[in-house]
């Protein structure tokens, strides 16, 4: 049976320990409330942190808490002090959280806070590793574990992996200021499907996979090392049911008569104490609210929950200092005997109490300065149902509840006039304007609810499975590998095709860097050495650059995509006859590409010229592609010349000269009994379609192709020529 793996980092329930016994309490914060509501713990697994220190528990404390949580369908990953102060408190909470809502100036770079979190991810690994099965499905939760999905890929390569992200992801130019940033894309990219809250948030992790990574998505979709890959936005939604049939119980019911009979109108806030949250900007809203209208003082009262949270980061120390003050201040300037202008709590509430509140609230004010999604926001409106729908919720633009809930009063929480007028608007709606943005966000959010949040996500990760298999037909398996090395072996008079650039070598920056290193030619003079072997490099290089490179090795080489070639230990011939006139015309017009696009620069060979754009803004890129494709198209035919897109280049050259042409010099010349040929761009096509139906092909990389197989990299060829030269 399959079953789901949940990993995140806090499990649904924390662990304290009060007065030498373990209590077990449920855990706050979007993750933990949302996903909690899901599936039978009977065919889930939730791996995660309990909540309490390593170092606190001895041994037989470990197996009797893990044995408790076991019971309840969770496993548990035990951190140490070092891990809760370096990983949990450090990387995750003074690093990723506020540079991914968009507070750089809390962001702290730490080397040790980094290495916590990468040993940290390894010891989930370790953890969820000696326990899951092929057949499950594991889907790791948030920031904290952004480098698991890689890590059980490595060891688990057919795995089903999701990851979803439950905070903002930032804009490039955000994550960008991260030493890490590559690792982190990187690690996040194990999964097969990766959901964000929202489609901005694709989009920034989509633009930075490309620039960060180089790699191109086309309609969300990746294909990373072969493997094809998803992003899309799921908005997480609650469990509508739970909210919409609250109880408001009866101790709290009494607390509201007394509200009602001094008709105080009760706004409300929830969250946890983070700066985030905008709670003090929220706080100065509501003071200039009651100096601009004191008609409304003794009338309304903000009834502020704050939940304790990261006690151990400094900002939120501070924050809960600034906080109190202000609460203080606003109580010293405005209240009453009487009348209390702000209930202040600093605790955690359970879901009857905070349900409780939900009921009891006429305006609930939520105003976050950035915020992945905003559960409460949701939880809000569905208790509305028991209440004939007259609470009015107002919410920060910055949430992204806001793009389903847009039929709340909306406001950007940082100008404080919005704000004001926000709450006056609210307390003086009508009922029947109350009722109908109600209804509208209603209906919304029991439609889609946590369920089908996560059984939408579970089965676009299905599908990506799928899709997988289906293309992975073509792969150079282990096995075909085995069986053409059994082939080679049997076989005397074998011609190996090799182009260069991409397949014996990956690309660099810039081409000249690109040079063979010492295992690739130890390899290819083994290969050379086997007196049955006929190797030949076919490669777009020039011939210079080929003679410096490979030509102390005894094997034949093609320069320029077939201009020319050099047989073993001879000297360099032409292969055909072209003239170079047309380069006049268009040297000129790609210069004029070269100075508009910052980064790219003209490779002339003696056939071809080729305009590089690997170093350039990606974006910027792709536009001038376009308009270089346009401009030459229109003068390929009259010139005779053919304009090709590589990977990151656009060649022209006359389109007499191709690698299909120049490989016939060999394919003609014996009967050969074993014939390999490995390339991986456009221009190697045409070699592949000149090969005999027995000669084994291989593409590296993706894309339609005329090879038999593919392999995903220089470093998979490798390999395999490894294998062949051991024989
Ligand atoms: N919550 C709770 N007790 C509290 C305050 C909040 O259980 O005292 C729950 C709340 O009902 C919601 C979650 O904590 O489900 C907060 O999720 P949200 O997405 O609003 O914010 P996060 O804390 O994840 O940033
Ligand atoms: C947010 C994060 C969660 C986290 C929660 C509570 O919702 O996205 O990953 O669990 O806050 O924070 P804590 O640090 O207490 O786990």
């Amino acid at each position: 049976m399959s079953r789901l793996i949940i990993i995140s980092n806090r499990l649904p329930v924390s662990i304290s320990r009060q007065k030498g016994n373990f209590k077990y309490n449920e855990s706050v914060g979007g993750v933990a409330t949302g996903i909690s509501s899901l599936t039978e713990p009977k065919k889930r697994l939730w791996f995660g942190w309990p909540g309490i220190s390593s170092d606190k528990i001895s041994s037989s404390d470990k197996i009797q808490i893990t044995s408790e949580l076991n019971s309840k369908g969770c496993h548990p990953v035990f951190l140490s002090n070092k891990n809760i102060r370096d990983f949990y408190s450090g990387f995750s909470n003074k690093t990723i959280w506020p540079l991914f809502h968009y507070f750089s100036e809390f962001t702290v770079f730490d080397e040790n806070y980094w290495k916590s979190y990468k040993a940290v991810n390894r010891l989930f690994c370790d953890e969820i590793i000696k326990q899951i099965t092929k057949d499950d499905i594991i889907w790791v939760h948030d920031y904290q574990l952004m480098l698991l999905p890689k890590m059980i890929r490595e060891q688990l390569p057919e795995a089903h992996i999701g990851f979803f992200l439950h905070i903002p992801f930032p804009s490039f130019e955000l994550l960008r200021n991260l030493p890490w940033r590559t690792e982190i894309l990187e690690g996040i990219l194990g999964s097969d499907l990766m959901g964000f809250h929202e489609y901005d948030y694709v989009r920034h992790f989509l633009s930075s996979v490309y620039r960060i990574c180089g790699h191109e998505h086309q309609l969300n979709k990746l294909i990373i090392e072969n493997r094809h890959i998803r992003v899309d936005a799921f908005p997480m939604g609650i469990n509508y049911e739970k909210y919409a049939n609250s109880k408001t119980n009866p101790a709290v019911q009494k607390e509201i008569h007394q509200l009602q009979n001094n008709r105080i109108r009760i706004i409300l806030s929830v969250d946890r104490l983070d700066y985030t949250k905008g709670i003090l900007k929220r706080l100065e809203a509501y003071d200039w609210f009651l100096t601009k209208h004191p008609e409304y003082r003794e009338k309304v009262s903000l009834v502020m929950v704050a939940v304790p949270s990261r006690t151990k980061v400094e900002q939120y120390a501070l924050l809960r200092e600034d906080i109190e003050k202000y609460v203080g201040r606003i109580n010293g300037a405005y209240g009453t005997l009487g009348w209390t202008p702000v209930s202040y709590m600093y605790r955690s509430l359970s879901f009857e109490q905070i349900t409780a509140m939900y009921n009891i609230a006429d305006v609930a004010l939520i105003s976050p300065l950035r915020d992945g999604m905003n559960l409460v926001a949701k939880e809000f409106i569905a208790t509305q149902n028991n209440k004939k729908f007259q609470g009015i919720l107002i919410l920060s633009e910055m949430a992204g509840a806001a793009s389903e809930l847009s039929e709340a009063i909306v406001i950007n929480p940082h100008d404080k006039e919005a704000v004001v007028n926000a709450i006056k608007d609210a307390l003086e709606m009508s009922q029947e304007e109350r009722l109908r943005r109600n209804l509208l966000m209603l209906s919304r959010i029991s439609r889609y609810t946590v369920t089908r949040w996560a059984n939408d996500f579970i089965n676009s990760l299905k599908e990506v499975k799928l899709e997988q298999d289906n293309l992975a037909t073509k792969r150079f398996t282990q096995i075909l590998q085995k069986e053409t090395i059994q082939y080679y072996t049997n076989s005397d008079k074998r011609l190996i095709l090799l182009d260069y650039d991409g397949t014996l070598v990956p690309f660099a920056k810039l081409p000249q860097h690109a040079k063979p290193d010492n295992e690739i030619l130890t390899l290819l003079e083994a290969l050379c050495s086997d007196l049955n072997n006929d190797l030949v490099v076919v490669s777009g290089r020039d011939k210079e650059t080929l003679s410096e490179w490979l030509g102390h090795l005894p094997l034949n080489l093609v320069a320029e995509h077939g201009a020319s070639y050099r047989l073993k230990n001879k000297s360099w011939k032409a292969m055909i006859q072209y003239n170079n006139e047309w380069k006049k015309e268009i040297y000129p017009i790609l210069e004029l590409f070269e100075d508009r696009t910052p980064g790219s620069f003209i490779e002339e060979k003696k056939s071809a010229l080729v305009w590089h754009f690997r170093k350039s803004e990606p974006d910027l890129a792709k536009l001038r592609t376009h308009e270089l494709k346009d401009a030459l198209i229109m003068m390929a035919t009259n010139l005779n010349i053919g304009v090709f897109e590589g990977n990151k280049i656009i060649e022209i050259k006359p389109v007499s000269i191709n690698k299909g042409q120049a490989v016939r010099l060999w394919l003609d010349k014996k009967d050969w009994r074993f014939i390999f040929c490995v390339g991986d761009d456009y221009t190697d096509e045409d070699m592949f379609s000149e090969l005999p139906e027995s000669a084994v092909s291989c593409k590296i990389g993706t894309g339609p192709s005329n090879a038999k197989f593919r392999l995903s990299s220089p470093n998979e060829l490798r390999s395999f020529l490894r294998q062949l030269v051991s024989k």
